[in-house]
């Protein structure tokens, strides 16, 4: 029996996560039944997996999440992205943040959802502020426990330093370096927790030839020109370890509807960081080839 996936605070927010969320983004779609969802959960308790994130664009996601958690919700530390998609409302208003907070919470059947994140907005609507104040109602009224924001590049610097929200989502992976040197050391110096979306850079290795969706494929491309060698370690423990253990990052969120891959990479965490030779070979890759690459959203 092994031990459970070890947890860190989640900033200041008081609270604390499992090194290994789930991210939620691949249960939403029509090959995903509700007896997949509760085994996937299912698997994450026995884990020690605490944390599940998840969007309301991730198709059917809250709806499937909020079925499965009926008599464990105690068990996670539910998040959330919002900010768009409420009926005859328009989006990025302070009524479609509170009405979607509204609507998360019924979709989650929770009472309160502890880390709800404006999914990805840009500078300018950070700047107006709408937005952002409409967020803090909620937290006010009792509905989310943390404010946070989802995003990357000058949005995620503004977010970090505006100093309202307690957490930041945003990618990590060895084919997305770019938060790492900036806005991670920002929010770790501001005690602002980290989420590390994207941690496997989207698996690229799957591929044999560039794949058609964009954001896949301009990790794939990334991905090629790094031309690492894993020394023998299948690439998904090798990725998750990389992000799970970069300076600053709470946890990662892994992209899976797969019980098997989320014990893959439970237990390869167990390994803590990659080897210091393979840490040293990733960081200066990255710094050789993907200085300049921006934060894929
Ligand atoms: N805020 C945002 O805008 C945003 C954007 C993107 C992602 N996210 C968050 O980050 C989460 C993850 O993102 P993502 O799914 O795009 O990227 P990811 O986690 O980097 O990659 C997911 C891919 O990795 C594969 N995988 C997972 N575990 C594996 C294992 N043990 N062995 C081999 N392959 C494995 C998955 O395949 P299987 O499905 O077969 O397991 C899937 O193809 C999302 O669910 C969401 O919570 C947020």
């Amino acid at each position: 029996m092994s031990s459970p996936v070890p947890r860190r605070p989640l900033g200041r927010t008081g609270l604390t996560v499992s090194i290994l969320g789930l991210g939620a983004g691949r249960i939403g779609g029509p090959e995903t039944t509700p007896a997949d969802v509760d085994r996937l959960l299912g698997t994450a308790a026995d884990l020690g997996v605490t944390l599940i994130d998840t969007a309301r664009s991730y198709g059917a996601s809250e709806e499937r999440l909020g079925h499965a958690l009926q008599g464990r919700r105690a068990g996670f530390v539910l998040s959330t992205k919002l900010g768009y998609g409420v009926d005859g409302v328009p989006d990025w208003t302070g009524r479609s943040v509170e009405a979607g907070v509204d609507g998360a919470l019924g979709r989650l059947r929770t009472d309160v959802i502890d880390v709800v994140h404006l999914h990805s907005c840009n500078r300018e609507l950070l700047d107006r502020g709408e937005v952002v104040e409409a967020l803090h109602r909620t937290v006010r009224a009792g509905k989310v426990r943390v404010a946070a924001y989802s995003g990357e590049n000058d949005a995620l610097e503004l977010a970090v330093r505006s100093g309202t929200f307690g957490v930041v989502q945003c990618s990590v992976s060895i084919v997305d370096p770019a938060a790492l040197a900036t806005a991670v050391p920002e929010a770790v110096a501001r005690s602002v927790g980290v989420l590390a979306k994207r941690p496997l850079g989207n698996a690229p290795w799957r591929f044999d030839r560039r794949p058609d969706a964009e954001d896949v494929a301009e990790a794939w491309e990334r991905f090629q020109a790094l031309g690492l060698d894993p020394a023998g370690e299948p690439w998904a423990a090798l990725a998750a370890r990389f992000s799970a253990f970069a300076p600053g990052v709470a946890s990662i969120l892994l992209g899976t509807a797969s019980p098997d891959h989320l014990l893959a990479v439970a237990r390869a965490l167990e390994d803590g960081p990659p080897p210091a030779p393979m840490l040293a070979a990733i960081r200066e890759a990255q710094a050789r080839v993907g200085s300049g690459w921006a934060g894929r959203i």
